[in-house]
């Protein structure tokens, strides 16, 4: 999986949204800065060309995408870690960063609890996660084809999880429940640029999930083969622009 999701998805839909959060981390002149959920690595990258005197921790749950990610960018420090129960001690690092990472936290308030226990004093949290499926034109059209090949029965995770934690008032009260306070919340629209919507359609089908779900069923090479073709219908051959909706969250502790 992290293969597929570093070659098809993450230059189309991480990387212009990494470029926009190292911006930000970098003017806030980092000297530590624990990354949670790197993935494969495309904030790290970001983030160490932005503000290179910074020392990066980057971690991740996933011991495969860790493993991707410290050959990706072995200029961070790389360390396998559960964002609920992070093996870092208090006050070590002056930013925790996280790219489209919170939404999968089962537990988001442990998670950010952990976060301000782990910043130093004035430290700062800066993170960001997708608006509604349907501000996602990628996502959107992924769904929609994934539906009409699979009435009643297509896996709604992308609704659920990647694009199910779109309300700041809820991250506001998840920030407060861990003792965090809500600084900004930006929403932040970018374009994704694929070379063709068939690609995109993979970088799902094999880099997400939803595709470990699918291949789990007798009939996945052709629900594969039917997706893609639909996503093609509605977003044409060739290459392929849409725009991505996300917000972007600074949050600091309330002392
Ligand atoms: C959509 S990817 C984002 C990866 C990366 N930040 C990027 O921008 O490409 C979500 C990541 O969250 C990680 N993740 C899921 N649950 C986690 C947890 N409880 N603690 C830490 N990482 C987690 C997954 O392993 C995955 O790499």
């Amino acid at each position: 999986m992290p293969e597929a999701y570093d070659r098809h998805l993450v230059p189309v839909f991480f990387r212009p949204f990494a470029a926009d959060l190292a911006a930000r981390a970098a003017a806030l002149r980092p000297r530590t800065v624990l990354e949670l959920a790197a993935g494969t690595g495309a904030l790290t990258s970001a983030l160490l060309t932005a503000a290179p005197t910074a020392s990066v921790v980057a971690s991740d749950l996933n011991e495969a995408m860790v493993a991707a990610g410290s050959a990706l960018e072995p200029r961070a420090s790389w360390q396998q870690a559960d964002a609920q129960d992070l093996p870092f001690e208090d006050g070590r690092f002056d930013l925790v960063v996280c790219q489209f990472g919170v939404m999968f936290f089962p537990d988001r308030p442990a998670a950010y609890a952990q976060v301000r226990r782990v910043l130093a004093p004035r430290g700062r949290f800066l993170f960001n996660s997708w608006g509604p499926l349907a501000t996602h034109g990628f996502a959107a059209a992924f769904q929609d084809a994934l539906e009409e090949t699979l009435p009643g029965r297509a896996p709604a995770f992308l609704g659920d999880v990647p694009h199910g934690y779109t309300d700041p008032a809820l991250v506001a009260s998840d920030l407060a429940a861990a003792g965090l306070t809500l600084g900004s919340a930006d929403e932040v629209t970018l374009d994704g640029v694929a070379a063709s919507a068939g690609s995109v359609a993979t970088g799902f089908l094999t880099g997400t999930p939803v595709g470990a779900t699918l291949e789990a069923w007798d009939d996945a090479q052709s629900i594969r083969a039917s997706v893609t073709q639909k996503m093609t219908d509605r977003l044409g051959t060739g290459p392929v622009t849409a725009a991505m909706t996300a917000t972007v969250y600074t949050a600091h502790d309330q002392e």
